[in-house]
């Protein structure tokens, strides 16, 4: 048993906690809040889906004793919310339930859609509702009552909520093209590369539903000479664990692939990405595609980075924000806690071979793989640890 303090739709709660037990027993068993139902216990079907500090996620898969100290909303907590409350009437008129099942988690996981994505499109919210699953197969109804509660939020600011996609305009790259208003008319599908590793022309479309991550990283080197060793690309590339360039570089797009092993999941990425650079404020821009071609699954990224000096100039502030689309069989990887420790850890990777590169070492031969079974064994650890509260 372990000591755990919670707040449960608004309400204190102190208990000693099984670590065993996952968040969705915790609020029906001990809460008695039956709301938060239980499908698959996989963390596949969404019906289990609650808030956890405003964002939504899966109980079935969350330990309340790595939750200390989180806001945790369940449908009941919902009861008076304006926007369930339109929810609920508009699934009512749509036909967008049967046996109900699927209900709380739909709705819960519609209401941060609807908030987010004033507007959305059909096609947008069947991508946000992609998790959730409905054994009545009701989808026509639910995606009609959703996008019918989108578009009478048209006009009101979209609610960003932790840990989720964010609406795309965020994300347009300076490269990119004007996005459009978003509409309950069906928009256009972006262009996606073909299939071919040969294909190099790079889509500067706008993300529709992009993945956020940013990471932000210290070397020990002033601003210039950073900023001198990022507009050097095979350099760059030669830094970033498993990857590296397939052709000399114009400085302005490159060719590269980069080899990823997660588990029993492997990817070799192979495709181009245009470079923008602005000497003046030090940023930049990478728009990138590429085609696993083990796998066929297909990445969209729009990489941006800043570089600040820092510690009276003798050192630079590296921020990196990325957005990012995958599709295919990689693509239930995208999101969440696995995403970002991923994406973490070839960040720290990358800073360390960066900060041994400015200063003139050689890099170590295993820094230019991605150590796939150390770094999924790294990552258990660290949930484990979480999970039991050590460090
Ligand atoms: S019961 Fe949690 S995702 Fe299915
Ligand atoms: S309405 Fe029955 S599972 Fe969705």
């Amino acid at each position: 048993m372990k000591p755990v303090r919670l707040e449960v739709n608004g309400r204190p709660i102190a208990a000693d906690i099984e670590p065993r037990q996952h968040l969705a027993d915790f609020v029906r068993e001990e809460m008695l809040l039956t709301g938060t139902h239980l499908g698959c216990e996989h963390g596949v079907c969404g019906a289990c889906t609650v808030l956890i500090d405003g964002a939504p996620a899966r109980s079935c898969i969350a330990f309340p004793v790595a939750l200390d100290g989180a806001s945790i909303t369940t449908i009941e907590g919902l009861a008076d919310d304006p926007v369930t409350a339109r929810l609920r009437e508009a699934f009512s008129v749509e036909h967008g339930l049967q046996c109900g099942f699927c209900t709380p988690g739909m709705l819960i996981m519609a209401r941060d859609i609807v908030l987010r994505r004033p507007g959305a499109c059909a096609d947008d919210i069947r991508h946000e509702l992609a998790g959730n699953l409905c054994r009545c197969t009701g989808y026509v109804g639910i995606i009609r009552a959703v996008q019918q509660v989108a578009a009478e939020r048209i006009g009101e600011a979209a609610v960003m909520t932790r840990g989720t996609t964010v609406p795309a305009p965020a994300y347009v790259s300076p490269l990119a093209l004007p996005i459009a208003p978003s509409s309950v008319a069906k928009a256009p599908e972006p262009a996606w590369p073909a299939a071919s590793p040969q294909e190099t022309a790079v889509s500067l479309e706008p993300l529709r539903n992009p993945v956020e991550l940013v990471e932000q990283f210290r070397v020990p080197a002033d601003a210039a000479t950073v900023w001198a060793f990022f507009q050097q690309p095979d350099k760059v590339i030669a830094c970033l664990p498993g990857a590296r360039l397939v052709a000399p570089s114009d400085g302005r797009s490159l060719e590269a692939e980069m080899l990823v092993k997660l588990g029993p999941m492997q990817a070799a990425f192979r495709g181009a990405a245009l470079l923008a650079a602005d000497p003046a404020t030090r940023t930049g821009t990478i728009n990138g595609q590429g085609v696993d071609t083990k796998g066929a699954s297909r990445v969209r990224a729009m990489l941006t980075y800043r570089l600040d000096a820092v510690e009276g100039g003798t050192a630079t502030d590296v921020h990196v924000d990325v957005a990012y689309e995958l599709k295919g069989p990689l693509a239930q990887m995208s999101r969440g806690t696995i995403a970002r420790d991923l994406a973490g850890r070839i960040t720290r990777s990358f800073a360390e071979n960066l900060a041994a590169a400015l200063s003139g070492a050689a890099l170590p031969e295993q820094a230019r793989s991605l150590d796939a079974g150390s770094l999924a064994w790294s990552m258990l650890k660290g949930w484990m640890a979480r999970l039991f509260g050590r460090r």
